[in-house]
């Protein structure tokens, strides 16, 4: 049987996480479920972000879902670094793969915008740059001090990355790829990711491709979206600009994500592109249909095709027919209703 690893997490993650496998559980493909209560809690509890036996068993899966870590008492970066970043590290999902797609009946804040204008995907490199480079700081605290954060970029981790991003474009309809850097800037790194896209695309005739400044795509994001087919980009800014494209495609609480290994030699991770959300947190305000989204990605990525489409569309019937203030648990009964009905 598939072997699923669950790691709820923190805040509003053990809220969505909940309602994301009501839907795995409606679809009816059986998994095996563990799950790992890694967070806030077991790092109060013991110290524990991410014990060694805790990844090394993690590796045995053939997905995770998470939910969010993060939590106001903890030192920021704890858990982000030592859990989160940690674990796309050692499974080494070099690709995070953030669609951003309109659905019909969704507002976006983009005036005379619709989803044939807002339908693009976004593959963030998940392993280096800023996230992965060395850094320090001198004289702490004084009037001196000294804060180095770099960004590291390989050949190998940059072209893995765009022959991916490559592949993408030549499977979507208008095959189109923009880069999306600060090469009038990052003099170093920019001109790697440049001259890397240039030499792959040589083996991707039918891909036509441009670049944008990350400052100029970010604003194309909120005026031009339809510019845009599949973006790849350094890790920080694919970060950023996700946000923005969940802003444009109607909030955080849509937008989906996966950590993905294409090699496959560690399980990939599915996870909303949201945090834990503190101030929403216990409250029942969440919306999970990101984290139920990140389940049809799961699903596709495991070969369930057609499950995959009937979360999708039981997600848009669901958006369809929207009534306000629902709660975490009513949205996500509604749409697993309708994933175990076809309805
Ligand atoms: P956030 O995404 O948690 O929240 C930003 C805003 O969006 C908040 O107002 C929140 O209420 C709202 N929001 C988020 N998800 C929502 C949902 N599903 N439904 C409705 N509203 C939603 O970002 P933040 O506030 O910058 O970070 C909070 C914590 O989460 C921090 O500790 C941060 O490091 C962490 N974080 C974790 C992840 C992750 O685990 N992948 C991602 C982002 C942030
Ligand atoms: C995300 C988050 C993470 C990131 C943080 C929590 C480390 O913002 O998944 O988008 O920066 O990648
Ligand atoms: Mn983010």
């Amino acid at each position: 049987m598939t072997r699923l690893a669950v790691i709820p997490g923190d805040g509003i993650g053990t809220e969505v996480v909940a309602e994301g496998l009501k839907v795995l559980e409606a679809v009816g493909v059986k998994f095996d479920t563990h799950h790992y209560d890694l967070g806030a809690a077991r790092y109060h509890r013991t110290g524990e972000t991410l014990p060694d036996s805790v990844l090394e068993e993690l590796r045995g899966f053939d997905a995770i879902l998470l939910g969010a870590v993060g939590d106001p008492s903890v030192p920021p970066g704890v858990l982000e670094r030592d859990l989160l970043l940690k674990l796309r590290f050692e499974l080494d999902h070099y690709v995070n793969l953030r669609p951003v797609k309109l659905f019909p009946g969704v507002k976006t804040p983009i005036a005379d915008a619709g989803p044939d204008d807002i339908d693009m995907v976004v593959v963030r490199e998940g392993t280096e740059s800023l996230y992965a480079g060395a850094g320090g700081v001198l004289r702490k605290g004084t009037p001196h001090e000294v804060a180095t954060q770099e960004s590291l970029n390989t050949a190998f981790g940059v072209e893995r990355v765009v022959r991916y991003a490559f592949d993408k474009a030549q499977s979507r309809p208008r095959k189109h790829l923009t880069l999306v850097h600060k090469t009038n800037v990052l003099t170093f790194a920019g001109d790697l990711w440049a001259r890397t896209v240039k030499r792959v695309a040589a083996d991707y005739p039918e891909v036509t491709t441009d670049y944008q400044h990350v400052d100029a795509a970010s604003m194309f994001f909120v005026t031009h979206p339809s510019r845009f087919d599949v973006i790849v980009t350094d890790n920080l800014f694919g970060d950023i600009i996700t946000d923005i494209g969940a802003a444009i495609a109607g909030g955080i609480g849509l937008a989906a994500s996966g950590n993905v290994n294409p090699d496959r030699t560690a399980p990939s991770m599915f996870e909303p592109v949201h945090g834990s959300a503190p101030d929403i947190a216990g409250q029942g305000k969440a919306d999970p249909t990101a984290t139920i989204l990140s389940v049809a990605m799961l699903l596709d990525h495991l070969g369930h095709a057609a499950e995959a489409v009937r979360v999708e569309q039981a997600v848009a019937a669901d958006i369809l027919a929207r009534t306000p203030g629902r709660s975490t648990s009513r949205i996500g009964d509604d749409i697993a209703t309708r994933v175990a009905g076809g309805a």
